[in-house]
């Protein structure tokens, strides 16, 4: 499975992929928006830095306008990957933009129908979207399996890139559905836990593999917290000594008087 990071900012970029790792890069409107530069310079920035499939998204909504989005973006690199919605209007442009033999990521893709709907237009890279599946409780990782197995079965040579990951389960997750690429924000892949491990590494000071520092107030709280059991356990303590010299009194009245035992617990605990 390759790992493809989802975003438009150059410094992400750069650093992911120094770790030789870096698959690809997924970007859309809202992620170029947030870098305030040229959609065309910025794109063509990513493809010179990465060395797999950049996907640049048409903000058209017909079939015609997309196309000549489209046709415009796949003259930008030799690895852009035109993006397009899953809608009619998208599909019909996936079909036109993939006879040229452009390539094609159809996104926003949410059930397995749609998938199919995605590699019968000819998609390079269907992209069904886990974490905004999740988010509305259904299971975004099961979606994955589902569409991998169809492929399988159905002989459809699209791409699985499951988008929209959140965290390193659904990293795990999407491998072990067999999906072919993964997409997933610069805050999830920095720190996924393929990468750092729940036990403190000594080995080196770089970021990779420490684990973050404690911030004061969080030692405080726990010191609090420390106290407030031990002070629990003590008055608990206390009250337990207290109930066994009362017992042992009640017995004492009770050998030596007679007494019944409520008279006896009425007399020992004002004597305990
Ligand atoms: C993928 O191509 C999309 O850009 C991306 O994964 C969107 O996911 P999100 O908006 O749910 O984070």
């Amino acid at each position: 499975m390759l790992l493809f990071l989802d975003t438009a900012n150059l410094d992400e970029i750069k650093e992911i992929a120094a770790w030789g790792v870096l698959g690809g890069i997924t970007t859309n409107p809202s992620l170029v928006v947030r870098e305030h530069q040229d959609f065309k310079k910025l794109v063509k920035d990513i493809c010179k830095i990465v060395d797999g499939p950049v996907s640049a998204e048409v903000t058209a909504t017909e079939t015609e306008q997309m196309l000549v989005q489209g046709r415009d973006i796949a003259t930008w690199a030799e690895n852009v990957v035109v993006k397009c919605p899953l809608t009619p209007a998208g599909l019909a442009a996936t079909k036109a933009l993939s006879k040229d033999g452009i390539k094609v990521n159809v996104t926003l893709c949410f059930s397995v129908n749609q998938a199919i709907l995605a590699a019968q237009a000819g998609a390079t890279f269907v992209s069904p979207f886990v974490g905004r599946l999740d988010d509305i409780n259904e299971d975004g990782c099961a979606l994955v399996e589902q569409i991998v197995e169809v492929f399988h079965i159905q002989g459809f040579d699209t791409n699985v890139l499951a988008a929209s990951l959140r965290g390193p389960q659904h990293v795990t997750r999407c491998a072990l559905a067999g999906a072919d690429c993964a997409t997933m924000p610069y805050k999830c892949s920095s720190n996924w836990s393929v990468i750092r491990s729940p036990i403190p590494d000594c080995r080196s000071s770089s970021k990779i593999g420490t684990q973050p520092k404690h911030k004061p107030w969080q030692a405080r709280a726990r010191s609090r917290r420390r106290i407030r059991v031990q002070n629990k356990r003590q008055a608990k303590n206390e009250v337990f000594a207290w109930l066994r010299k009362v017992r042992w009194n009640q017995q004492k009245f009770r050998a030596q008087a007679g007494l019944s035992s409520l008279t006896a617990i009425c007399l020992s605990s004002t004597m305990a």
